[in-house]
């Protein structure tokens, strides 16, 4: 078992300059778009991150083949073996259901199993099948198993309930090879949704609207191999205008698009972190040494990320005053919590919102990561808790971030990854 073991304290200050890492949640669905064609598809900049190779073990088992070099990845399905993935792939990682829409689309046949619950939420996926159901799919569900299957699908409009992203990708996917023109409404328009919709241009797709919450795609034949670079994570680098905002650091992000950040940078500034805008892949981040509370409501993109919920919760820790963090996402985001008081936060939960009350001082804990976000929150709470901070489970750390504890002691953190 792997642990992190972090000795923090109020004095610590990082500073220095940090390489963001591609975006997990870009290269996941570009990774599933290259079921859409039989030639290769080159990508660039992804992060070397478990979720990557999940997916890729997944793909592997469909009939795709693969390598790595460095960052990049040049992957190719030739031929489709089995439309099929297994539960214990999706239980592993929910985003395989990316894979849907892309095997029905190709293959005309798909079996998946139903992603169960995780830690932050129940996370349904019924508007994937209600969307594909109107592009002619038919779906049954049997022994925990979604079979879809459509001769041939076809384009029509489709507005979803409630903005999406994965839902949003899938059917992207699936309508890129549909007979005739296909209308969604309602798109979700995170960078990364937009960052697959070039991907598949490039590859041929006719697709226009991209980064709007209307998109039409004309269905296509066929699509081709294309070259690729995966946009910088937003969220990482979130993460570390965070660290450096609870530290009264001073840290350049390089390789990063500004441009994704907007509200978090605006909130960020309302606490007191002042941060230049150094040019177009690149920002600094310099925090003070009051940090003013604010209410945060998550929302969809532009609005404040709900993957940002669990780090901006531990900043408000060090905050004067009161915040009212309210996730409006995901109906059970608050797991890390439980954690975080242990490290002498007081937050109180109530229904969908947060109530963080600071400034208090942590004191370092044994804690366990319960998933991704939360255990970067647990992470950026060790760095001010005084004294030793340990974070069991740091499997969900890995799911989507590369070498984080590295990152962190190049900045002067006191972090080291501990095996037991
Ligand atoms: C994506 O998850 C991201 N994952 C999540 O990041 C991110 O938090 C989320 O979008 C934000 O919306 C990837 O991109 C791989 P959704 P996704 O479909 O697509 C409900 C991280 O930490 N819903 O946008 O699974 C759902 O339950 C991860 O990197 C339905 O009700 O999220 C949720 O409440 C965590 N029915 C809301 O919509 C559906 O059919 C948003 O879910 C689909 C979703």
């Amino acid at each position: 078992m792997e642990k992190i073991r972090i000795f923090g304290n109020q004095n610590l200050r990082l500073k220095g300059k940090v390489r963001i890492s591609g975006a997990k949640n870009a290269v996941l669905p570009a990774i599933t778009a290259t079921l859409l064609t039989q030639e290769k598809v080159r990508l660039k900049n992804i992060p070397l991150v478990k979720d990557v190779y999940t997916i890729l073990t997944l793909m592997k088992e469909l009939g795709a083949s693969y390598n790595i070099k460095k960052n990049s990845l040049s992957i190719q399905v030739k031929k489709i073996q089995s439309p099929q993935a297994p539960y214990e792939l999706i239980q592993a990682m929910r985003a395989s259901i990316l894979v849907l829409g892309p095997l029905l689309a190709r293959f005309g046949k798909a079996t998946v199993a139903l992603p169960g619950g995780c830690a932050i939420g129940s996370r349904p996926i019924d508007l994937h099948i209600h969307g594909l159901e109107k592009l002619g799919a038919s779906i049954s569900l049997k022994h925990g198993y979604i079979t879809a299957e459509a001769k041939k699908l076809h384009g029509n409009e489709i507005e979803f309930e409630k903005k999406t992203v994965g839902g949003t990708e899938n059917l992207i996917m699936a309508a890129c090879l549909a007979l005739g023109e296909t209308v969604l409404k309602n798109c979700s328009q995170e960078p990364e949704v937009t960052s697959l919709c070039e991907l598949l241009v490039k590859m041929g797709a006719r697709i226009d609207g991209l980064g709007e919450e209307t998109i039409r795609i004309k269905g296509v034949s066929e699509l081709g191999g294309a070259t690729h670079e995966i946009i910088p994570d937003r969220i990482e680098a979130g993460t570390f205008l965070v660290a450096s905002a609870l530290t009264q650091g001073d840290i350049v992000l390089t390789r990063v698009r500004p441009d994704h950040l907007d509200t978090v940078i605006e909130k960020l500034r309302y606490s007191g972190t002042q941060i230049e805008i150094l040019n177009s892949s690149s920002l600094r981040a310099i925090g003070s040494k009051e940090i003013r509370s604010q209410d945060i409501t998550t929302s969809p993109y532009p609005g404040f990320p709900t993957d940002m919920q669990a780090q901006f919760i531990v900043l408000m820790t060090q905050a004067s005053g009161t915040s009212f963090i309210t996730e409006t996402i995901f109906d059970r985001r608050f797991s890390h919590i439980n954690e975080l008081l242990r490290l002498g936060a007081n937050i109180e939960v109530s229904g969908d919102k947060a109530i963080v009350k600071g400034k208090t001082l942590l004191s370092g804990a044994e804690t366990r990561a319960t998933d991704l976000r939360a255990s970067a929150s647990l992470v950026l709470a060790g760095l001010i808790a005084s004294g030793r901070t340990i974070i069991n489970e740091i499997e969900h750390l890995d799911r989507g971030y590369e070498r984080l504890e590295d990152k962190l002691k190049s900045l002067g953190a006191k972090i080291e990854r501990i095996k037991t």
